[in-house]
């Protein structure tokens, strides 16, 4: 008797969703006589039961497509806005799994998807996961699929903007991905020879970025290109992030509970522009003229690499395997040359940041990149 299985993508879009689609369907078709069907924009299609087909055709040219055939969103199964309520959809979510009489929900995402996905899990769902992402900060894989593609187009930005900045005579601040992990920003950084790099990892202190940059023009290099990861913070910032975070927790009383939410709004507003401060600063510090670049959705438009192609298919693969063999509750990861189940209780909660002590870290400084901090 064949399986019946579901997919769907959530989170935020990445190149290889597709490659990845392709390699669980192609291969719980053809391998394995499955019968496959997709939800939807993620979990919100498993709640309104909003399916297409994946019978074969459907999974034709698409391989080299970026986003996902299937759509997305960032919605959560216990927590999903429905009208102007938000409610716990899992009950309904299970339903929809039964009335297709699903063996298996396959659930391609980032962090939050597998905290999603285990949510699931524990409700009795059969859930299987992939990890994707661009960040490449899911835990317990050495690589999320999307990472490579983003990178090569973080890389290939910063490459661009060397030639104006240097006929210039400018700072470009060039500012990638990443609210939490440092991988895009280090990777592409010491790819593309940036001459500054900072990341959530390491607090930063301006004006040791400005003498990194006052340090190059005395030896005649004066353009410098500062790649800023989205999520990095200057020491300041961060002590009056903290601060606010903190008058918040310590409220005595819901006036002054308020009156502190309010504050932190305003510092998180503020911060939201950091990097063009940032930009601001250096060019008083240095009196040199910056220009700041934001790179944003483009890191994660467009067709994948093919290293996330290979990746997406070789995990997809393994995945509609594992189903075969009735095994649920885990992400397959890539591990070294394997691709294997990690049970998702041991990828929840934990997000894979750049250790101090990371090879990447070292080779930057080691070709003399400021990180900041030194
Ligand atoms: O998680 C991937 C990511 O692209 C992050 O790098 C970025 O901070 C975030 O998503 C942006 O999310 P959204 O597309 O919802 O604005």
């Amino acid at each position: 008797m064949s399986q019946y299985v579901g997919i769907l993508t959530a989170g935020g879009d990445s190149p290889g969703l597709n490659a990845a689609i392709r390699g669980v369907g192609k291969a719980a078709l053809g391998a394995y006589g499955m019968q496959v069907i997709g939800f939807r924009d993620g979990f919100r299609g498993l709640v309104q039961d909003r399916t297409v087909r994946l019978s074969g055709g459907e999974l034709s040219g698409i391989l080299t497509l970026g986003g996902t055939i299937l759509g997305t969103s960032r919605d959560k199964p216990h927590q999903m806005p429905v009208g102007s309520q938000t409610m716990d959809m899992t009950e309904v979510i299970v339903d929809t799994y039964n009335r297709h009489s699903l063996d298996a929900l396959v659930c391609l995402g980032g962090g939050g998807t597998q905290k999603n996905a285990y949510h699931l899990h524990q409700h009795g769902l059969n859930v299987i996961t992939l990890p994707k992402t661009i960040d490449n900060d899911v835990a317990m894989t050495d690589m999320t699929f999307g990472f490579d593609t983003a990178l090569g187009i973080a890389t290939e930005a910063i490459d661009r903007l060397h030639s104006t900045a240097h006929s210039h005579h400018r700072i470009i601040v060039v500012e990638i991905m990443g609210h939490n992990a440092g991988w895009l920003a280090l990777g592409a950084g010491i790819a593309g020879g940036a001459d500054v790099i900072l990341l959530p990892e390491i607090d930063y202190d301006v004006e040791i970025v400005a003498d990194a940059i006052n340090r190059r023009r005395r030896r005649g290099s004066s353009f410098s290109i500062v790649a800023v990861s989205e999520g990095a913070f200057s020491t300041q910032d961060r002590k009056h992030l903290k601060k606010a975070k903190k008058k918040v927790k310590k409220a005595e009383n819901e006036e002054d509970r308020e009156r502190a939410t309010v504050k932190l709004a305003g510092v998180e507003l503020v911060l939201q522009d950091k990097t063009l401060a940032l930009s601001r600063q250096l060019e008083q510090l240095t009196g040199l003229v910056s220009r700041v670049t934001i790179l944003g959705h483009v890191q994660r438009g467009g067709t994948p690499s093919a290293a996330d192609r290979l990746l997406a298919t070789r995990l997809g693969t393994a995945c509609a395997g594992l189903i075969h063999q009735g095994v649920f509750g885990v992400m397959v990861a890539a591990k070294g040359n394997d691709m294997q189940p990690v049970p998702l209780e041991e990828v929840v909660g934990k997000r894979k940041t750049v250790p101090l002590d990371h090879d990447w870290i070292k080779t930057a400084r080691d070709i003399g990149v400021c990180l900041g901090d030194q």
